[in-house]
């Protein structure tokens, strides 16, 4: 299949490389940027004592040696855990689990992902992802924009030229982005084709839809229709081969994967 299209698809890293390292860890996004990725995913929650940290369950026990939610959990007490162990016990056997390098699977802050994109030496986009921001009522998104305030990055020109975008399963986190900063790019996450949003239309003021894969495969037509609404459409998690043709085929802007080096090698980049 040939991808004759004006702009490449934008191949987003989720999680980082996070198959063939710990999703979420540095050493995770650090092979991302290496393999080529143009952008990285990322959830943020609020850990007790007010640090967003890249971890995307409500608890830490799937994806370290420690227990507990992260909300109950201060920094600190997260530092001690180790991020990268698991993955050597999964099915997965490429990783190499080096204990002695405790920055690559530690916990990773937000900040730290933002310094590592800034020293990157080319541009890598970034798109952060609100986990539960129901729950902290407006605090998810209020230290968020402090964050990227202090990089330079909550108030772009344009949405166009923002190298950071946010995304959230709800619009109301999105509302509040936008409310605090109206030329940050939004994403409307969606797992399932809500009968309000039928037509093409996406919350006011959101121009990115954010459909998982199955959304794709089982309403190609009303991604066309998405597209025709002038919206971009960014898939998630693309990671077999006929499903980054079917989202080429179907002319989406940018394909989130676990494999990032794999879809770019598969668009001839
Ligand atoms: O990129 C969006 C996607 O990550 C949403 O689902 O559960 O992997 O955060 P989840
Ligand atoms: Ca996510």
């Amino acid at each position: 299949m040939t991808h004759a299209r004006q702009h490449p698809i934008q191949v987003v890293a989720h999680r980082g490389a996070s198959d063939e390292a710990p999703e979420h860890t540095l050493a995770a996004y650090k092979k991302a940027i290496e393999d080529g990725a143009d952008a990285l995913e990322c959830d943020v929650r609020l850990t007790a004592d007010g640090h967003l940290v890249c971890v995307h369950d409500r608890r830490v026990n799937r994806t370290s040696n420690g227990r507990g939610a992260v909300s109950a959990l201060e920094l600190a007490d997260l530092a001690t855990l180790d991020f990268g162990s698991w993955k050597s016990r999964d099915e997965e056997p490429d990783w190499e689990h080096r204990p002695e390098d405790r920055e690559a699977t530690s916990v990773l802050t937000l900040e730290r992902l933002l310094e590592l994109v800034a020293d990157a030496g080319r541009q890598v986009e970034l798109a952060i992802e609100t986990k539960h921001p129901t729950r902290w009522a407006g605090q998810v998104e209020e230290r968020l924009l402090l964050l990227l305030k202090r990089f330079g990055l909550d108030a772009p020109e344009s949405a166009a030229e923002s190298p950071v975008r946010v995304m959230s399963f709800s619009a109301r986190s999105l509302h509040r982005v936008r409310a605090a900063s109206p030329t940050l790019p939004t994403v409307y996450l969606m797992q399932f084709v809500s009968p309000r949003l039928r037509d093409g239309r996406l919350p006011a003021g959101v121009r990115i839809a954010g459909p998982s894969i199955r959304v794709v495969r089982n309403h190609p037509a009303y991604i066309e229709r998405l597209k025709r609404a002038g919206h971009q459409v960014h898939v998630w998690t693309v990671n077999e081969p006929h499903d980054v043709d079917l989202c080429a085929g179907l002319g989406v802007d940018a394909i989130i994967t676990n494999r990032p080096r794999a879809v770019l090698r598969q668009l001839d980049r």
